[in-house]
């Protein structure tokens, strides 16, 4: 298929950018969508231009590191899917493709499609861990966690951390990512001792980045690669409102 590409670039932070046209003639069905910009990179090699920089690295939809907009979608209209597991037989002859970086000023673009989401590792940084001493790897059933408890923090933990969520959301909000990393852990017994402090850690964090707050558009759970719910973020705001309540002391030692 024959393919009218219109693609962000960006050389820099400082540079202002702009929507750059490509045709992409004999473009393979069989293709992902991003061999199909494997391709468009050798061709502007050969002509001694310059590729355009995304980020991958799996390309099995399990890293997190793909993501872009695909005209105006997060990760394109496939539901349930990353980039890198979207394939060009979605696409038709003829189809003009624009494709752009997430918008969130919390995702600064370092160049043409990729941003910066070193705002998600400062959160996850905060407070996305347990510290009970797990030594070496216990016995599978030393810890006995009924099998729906244990799946339903497997439906939270399965978030990749692409931003996805951020760049559907009309208010950038990060709520999906943060409720996701706080469902998981606070769900299992191993992550108990510290759930309200983690709350707040996490939510902490959150607000010193530059996320929106979340207004229930649902965005992020439409486009969300991992079909995370937002039940994640009932369970957020739940032992957030706890932990205040409780005078939990935030990281920064203070209390509420
Ligand atoms: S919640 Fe979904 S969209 Fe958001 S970072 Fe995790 S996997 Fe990506
Ligand atoms: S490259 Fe790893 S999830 Fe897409």
């Amino acid at each position: 298929m024959d393919l009218k590409l219109h693609i962000w670039r960006q050389k820099g932070p400082a540079d202002k950018g702009r929507l750059v046209t490509y045709e992409l003639p004999e473009v393979s069905s069989h293709m992902s969508f991003l061999e199909m910009l494997d391709v468009l990179n050798e061709r502007l090699v050969e002509k001694g231009e310059e590729p355009v920089a995304f980020d991958h690295d799996c390309r099995e939809g399990i890293c997190g590191s793909c993501g872009f907009m695909i005209n105006g979608v997060a990760h394109g209209d496939q539901k349930g899917s990353t980039v890198c597991q979207l394939h060009m037989r979605h696409f038709s002859d003829g189809d003009e493709i624009t494709i752009e970086p997430w918008r969130s000023k919390a995702f600064p673009i370092v160049k043409d499609l990729v941003v910066d989401r070193s705002a998600f590792d400062r959160i996850l940084t905060a407070g996305g861990f347990v510290t009970v001493r797990t030594g070496s790897a216990p016995d599978a059933n030393a810890i006995p966690i009924p099998t729906e408890t244990v799946e339903h923090a497997m439906d939270f933990a399965e978030c990749i951390g692409c931003g996805a969520c951020v760049a559907s959301c009309p208010n950038s909000a990060a709520m999906l990512f943060v409720g996701a990393k706080i469902a998981h852990l606070g769900l299992l017994p191993q992550g108990q001792p510290e759930r309200e402090q983690r709350a707040l850690a996490m939510v902490e964090a959150m607000e010193r980045e530059a996320f929106g707050a979340c207004t229930n558009f649902r965005s992020c759970e439409a486009v969300c690669p991992k079909e995370i719910s937002i039940s994640g973020i009932a369970r957020m705001n739940k032992d957030f409102r706890k932990a205040l309540l409780s005078g939990v002391g935030f990281s920064s030692g203070k209390k509420r």
